[in-house]
Parts: C-alpha cells; structure tokens; sequence
C-alpha cells in the first residue's frame, strides 16, 4: 500500500495509552513510520475516551477537521477506535463523526492490516466492502504478524488482542494490561458499556511480558485494569508453589512480579474497595510495591455510595484506609471524587469532604458528575445539581486537595525519597518518588531512567526539590 506514515491521537485513561501501543505495534509492523503532525500523516488514528462528554466532543471536532483535511489529501485514512465504538451500539455517535474510514472497538486492532490493505487496493469502496462483511479480515500480505507466538491470527475477541506485543513510550516504564472491561455497573460509569464485561489476561502471558520488560531494562510495571485487584488468573497453574497468598489472585500476581529481578517498582490501578482483602492490603508491603495507592472512593455519603452502586458504605472504606495505614503507615494515597451525583445534598457533600479529611489523601481527581448515555443512572435518576453547584463543590474538593497536600509534602523536608528518573531539561532531572510525588533536582541527562536518592529540602503542592544524596 502507499500509506507508509501515521498519527496516532490518544484520550482517556491509561489503558487507552497502553492500547496505543498496541495500535502502534500493528502499524510498525506494517513498515509504517510515526510522524508528530496529523497534516504528514497518512493514516490517522484516534483513540477515543467515553467518560465524559467532552471528551467525545474533542473527536468530533478534530473528525470534522480531518474530514476538510481529506479533501487536499483524498487517500488520508481516518480510523476511530476505543471507548466511542465499544459504547455505539446503535450507531448513532458514527452518524455524527465525519468521514471516517474504519470505526473499531480496540479488540478489533488486529483487523486494521487487512482493512488498510484491502483500502489502498479497491479505494473508497473499502468501507462499504468491510460493512457489508466482505472478506476484509485477511491480513497484509507483506506486514508480518504482529501477534506474538506462532500464526498470523488477524482475528481478536475480548482481551485476546493484549498479547500483541506493545511498542512502549518508555523503555525504563511500561504499561502493563492486565485485564478488559468491567462487570461493576455503577450507575455513573459508561465502561461496562465501552469496554465489554471483565476479561483477564493470561497469567503466563503476563509475567512473561514483564520477564521480556526487564530483560530490557524495565525497572517499573504498571499494572492496569477497571478493577484490577479483581484479576482472575485463567491459568492459575502459573502461580509458584511457593506463592504465600492463596486466595486472592491479584495479590499472588503481586507476588510473582517481585520476583522478577530488574523490576524495582511495581505500581498498579484502579482496585476497586471491595476487593481490598487482607491478602491484598498484606501485598502492599511486598518489595518492589511503589509507596502509594490509588483507591477510588467516589463519595463519602453512604446514601450516595449506594445510588452509585458500589457496594460498600462510608464505614467500610473509612475502616478499610485504617487497615491500609496500619499495614503501611507512610504511604501516599490517591482516591477520584465525583461531585454534584444526581440528588447529592448539600449534607451528603460535606461527608465527602470529612471522608477526605480522615483519610488525608495526597491527592484526588475530582470530577463534577456528568450523565452518560446508556447507564443505569441516566436511566433512572434525575442529574438535578445545578452546573455551577458543581463547580462550587468541585472547587471546595480541589481547594481541600492543595492544602493537605501541601501540608504533607512539607513532611518530606530533610527526608530522603528515592526518584524514578524521567526526564531531563535545562540541566534539572525530574521523576516521581516512590510515593508518585514529581521531584526535581539539578542533575545530569544520563541520569534517566536510573533510580536516585534524593533529599528534599523544599516542597510545594506539585512539586519536592532537592538534591541527590551520595
Ligand atoms: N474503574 C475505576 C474508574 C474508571 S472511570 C474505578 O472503579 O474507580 C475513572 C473515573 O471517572 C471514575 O473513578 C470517576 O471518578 C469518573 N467518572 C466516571 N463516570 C463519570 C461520570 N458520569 N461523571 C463524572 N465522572 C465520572
Ligand atoms: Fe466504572 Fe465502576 Fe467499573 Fe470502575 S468499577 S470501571 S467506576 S463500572
Ligand atoms: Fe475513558 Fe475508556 Fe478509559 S471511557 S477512562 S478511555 S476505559
């Protein structure tokens, strides 16, 4: 084919990055070249988020303009995949994007060789061909498979597609998937709609991903999944003998990952509370465990937690971060906040800002709730918070957030964290600690990708400095 460079654009979460490089993977082994600009390209990938609206409206609008692109270059492929298809059952979110050549749920990845193939031969004929099922699924007679393992599958289903072998960002930090989906149906969330029921990936491929990871000079696994502390091993025939845990399948795959030499830190989200057993909150004290935990608590009003349908009131995660503490005092934590959820009061807000106080977390990803087409809460409840009540109490949660982080970064003065290196600028190294605080220290370019020990002698909301301790 005569498509030779592509731009791949990314929204959402981390596993929406990790899947880029998957996407990236399939195009490179196509003999495709990456180019920064989608005007270079010849192929354009979006790789679409649902959470919220505004998200899906940013691929409307960039759809709109790649469609004005198409008319200067008449062979750019626009290809939409991600949360938007997964969610577009009746295809009602197609109808409004405009031009676009092949719309995917990211299981489908795989395909892409052979539909881009069978473009560049037939045209613009292409589309039509592949919607009306014609025999599209063959792959590029050239492009050799991206799969791992022996055969060209080009077909995917579920999370089968995570065994394509990711082109990844960062050498010395990888994204590792672990699990598709979600069977939680809270009655906020679009992902069980997006992405699917709950998948989980094979143990053995997993840890022989993070083997090849550290052969290569990985030194930290971030492991991922809607509720990953959920993980079911297909093949628990995997797990070693002498794996301590015994029945929670998330903390004996912990395990296995702190056996791996080369890997240094471990990090993983998002675990959902209920699953937070003893066996899960003894793992956090594993090793290579990085020091800080994200764990969404999304309200703090047991009413509220039950509409949302998450399955746990405030005494059991108020009980749950004790627990948490006990086991590893020190550590950083991290939880998302939705405020302004249809009906929430005035009272059952200020329980979400006492909740924040009692468990003093580093820091929050507060979102003011928004309804999402197709939940069960858009189905049955009424999203009656004014906007900008939303905002009001969207701001009282990012105003708490900054004063307690700040108050508790100035904890670290005089202490020692020990710093993932990850960029280098103006003669500055930064890189989160243990704790994912971002730290910043005069230091030299070689430095990336080591581990640094740093000593922290000022720290503000965002950001420690300090200097590398000898
Ligand atoms: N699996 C993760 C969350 C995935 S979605 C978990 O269970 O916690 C990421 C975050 O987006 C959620 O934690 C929630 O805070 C926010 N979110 C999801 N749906 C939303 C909605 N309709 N409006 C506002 N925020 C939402
Ligand atoms: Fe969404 Fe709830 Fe599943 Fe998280 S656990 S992805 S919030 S449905
Ligand atoms: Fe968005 Fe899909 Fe992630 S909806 S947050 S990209 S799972």
């Amino acid at each position: 084919m005569k498509s030779h460079r592509y731009h791949i654009i990314t929204f959402g979460c981390q596993m929406n990055k990790s899947d880029s490089e998957r996407i990236e993977s399939v195009l490179r082994g196509m003999g495709m070249e990456v180019v920064d600009r989608p005007e270079e390209a010849d192929v354009i990938v979006m790789n679409t988020c649902s959470v919220r609206k505004s998200a899906e409206d940013r691929v409307y609008g960039l759809s709109y303009n790649f469609s004005k692109l198409k008319k200067q270059k008449p062979d750019l492929v626009v290809c939409i995949t991600g949360c938007m298809p997964g969610r577009d059952k009746d295809g009602k979110l197609k109808k409004k994007l405009k031009e676009v050549d092949f719309y995917f749920p990211i299981k489908d990845v795989g395909k892409l060789p052979g539909w881009l193939h069978v473009k560049a031969a037939s045209g613009p004929r292409a589309t039509e061909e592949r919607e009306a099922g014609g025999s599209v699924t063959q792959p590029h007679p050239l492009s050799p498979s991206p799969y791992k393992g022996e055969g060209g599958r080009a077909e995917t289903v579920g999370s089968e597609y995570l065994s394509l072998t990711p082109v990844y960002k960062n050498k010395f930090q990888a994204f590792v998937t672990i699990q598709t989906g979600c069977n939680h149906f809270c009655t906020y969330c679009v992902v069980p709609f997006a992405r699917g029921t709950e998948g989980n990936r094979s143990l053995k491929e997993i840890l022989d991903e993070v083997h090849n990871l550290a052969a290569q000079g990985c030194k930290e696994a971030t492991l991922l999944g809607q509720i990953v502390n959920h993980y079911i091993a297909p093949d628990p025939e995997y797990f070693s003998e002498s794996n301590p845990y015994k029945k929670n399948d998330f903390a004996k795959l912990l395990w296995e990952i702190n056996q791996i030499p080369g890997i240094r830190r471990i990090h993983w989200t998002g675990p959902h509370p209920i699953y937070m057993d003893d066996e899960m909150i003894d793992a956090l004290t594993l090793p290579s465990q990085i020091n800080f935990l994200h764990l969404p608590v999304q309200s703090g009003n047991t009413e509220i937690l039950q509409k949302m349908n998450r399955r746990h009131d405030r005494e059991f995660f108020l009980d749950l971060i004790k627990k948490i503490k006990n086991k590893r005092p020190g550590i950083a934590l991290g939880t998302d906040i939705i405020v302004g959820f249809c009906g929430e009061k005035e009272a059952q807000f200020e329980d979400t800002i006492s909740m924040y106080k009692i468990c003093d977390f580093d820091i929050a990803y507060p979102a003011k709730y928004s309804t999402r087409p197709g939940t069960i809460a858009a189905k049955k409840f009424v999203d009656d918070v004014p906007w900008q009540e939303k905002k009001r109490r969207w701001q009282a949660v990012q105003d708490l957030m900054e004063e307690i982080t700040w108050r508790k970064n100035q904890a670290y003065i005089g202490k020692k964290v020990s710093v993932l290196v990850e960029n280098w600028q103006d003669g500055y190294c930064t890189g989160n600690s243990s704790e994912l605080k971002l730290v910043e220290f005069l230091g030299k370019g070689d430095l990336v990708g080591t581990i640094q020990e740093i000593e922290i002698d000022k720290a503000e909301e965002w950001i420690l400095r300090g200097r590398p301790v000898t």
